[in-house]
């Protein structure tokens, strides 16, 4: 009888997203001759101050006859998000769409959302330098993704598909100082938060696990030395046709944006508090991708993964 009614709390906490604690001891005292204690508890630090928490735990501790009985459901309020922050080329973008695709969830490329706005911007002429003009125009502002394929998204911006302008080296070199601009940031973080609200999502960007959500359930930062993120950079480049490029350039432009991305004012690159690090020079993104599914079970509580 106590499991049957952890999870009938738990059944009606999948359709109310509350827990009727007086109401659950009430039921289980009518067989237990004592109660040690039954609580809801935040599932990974087991304290009872669960407000802001998503997964919890209805844990208790019971006297019947002559046996005592322990058990223990989860609950989760949303489904998980999973935070992949780190700088230009460490390979955020590959890992995160394949680890979206194996957990089935959304995938979010926050970065395209600020090369989106970034050239919508400069195709518009918008003086972004100016405050006022900037905020009129961003509020006629809408970016939307639109899966095409298994393998391809397309990034829109107020009608234009603009999924391969995006990755010009215009927008390379101008990307950072955009981003940096606070009406902006303010602006797409909004945005984010409404596509990740309700969770189940695997999302990349620069402010993810220290802003956008920091409530994340996992947070990754992923790094790699800047020999070798520029290496992958230079492929990546040249297989969209981009003629050969200069290593050593491409080497200091990417320098530069970790520079100016870790060092702005809002929201700078930094390894949110509780992120753990994986550096992938020398792994590939199927070894990558895999280290972090694992470590995902490893962190959520079995009963509640699929
Ligand atoms: O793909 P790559 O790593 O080169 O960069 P991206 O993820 O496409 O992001 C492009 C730029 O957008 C970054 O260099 C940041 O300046 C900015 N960004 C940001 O400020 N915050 C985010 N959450 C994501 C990107």
């Amino acid at each position: 009888f106590f499991s049957e009614e952890l999870l009938n709390a738990k059944r009606i906490f999948n359709e109310t997203n509350n827990i009727n604690l007086k109401k659950l001891i009430k039921n289980v005292e009518k067989h237990a001759i004592k109660i040690e204690y039954l609580e809801h508890v935040n599932a990974f630090t087991l304290q009872s101050s669960i407000s802001k928490t998503n997964i919890t735990m209805l844990a208790g501790a019971i006297i019947c006859g002559d046996t005592r009985l322990i058990d223990h459901v989860f609950l989760m309020k949303r489904q998980p998000i999973i935070a992949i922050d780190g700088p230009a080329g460490s390979g955020k973008s590959t890992v995160t769409k394949l680890l979206a695709k194996k957990l089935n969830f959304i995938y979010l490329d926050t970065g395209a959302m600020y090369r989106a706005l970034s050239w919508y911007l400069i195709n518009e002429k918008i003086n972004f330098e100016n405050v006022q003009e900037l905020s009129a125009f961003l509020k006629n502002v809408s970016i939307t993704f639109k899966t095409v394929s298994k393998s391809l998204q397309e990034v829109i911006i107020n009608n234009h598909v603009v999924t391969d302008k995006i990755r010009s080296q215009e927008i390379n070199s101008i990307v950072s100082s955009i981003a940096s601009i606070k009406q902006v940031r303010e602006f797409l973080v909004n945005e984010q938060r409404k596509i990740g609200n309700k969770g189940g999502i695997v999302a990349e960007g620069r402010d993810i696990g220290s802003k956008v959500f920091p409530n994340s359930e996992l947070k990754i930062f992923l790094t790699a030395t800047i020999d070798e993120r520029a290496r992958r950079r230079k492929l990546e480049l040249e297989k969209q046709g981009c003629g050969e490029i200069s290593f050593k350039e491409l080497k200091e432009q990417i320098k530069k944006r970790d520079f100016d991305d870790s060092n702005r004012k809002i929201s700078p690159l930094i390894k949110a508090e509780n992120a753990i690090e994986i550096v992938s020079d020398g792994y590939d993104i199927e070894q990558i991708t895999n280290k972090i599914l694992s470590i995902y079970l490893e962190t959520i509580p079995k009963e509640l993964t699929p």
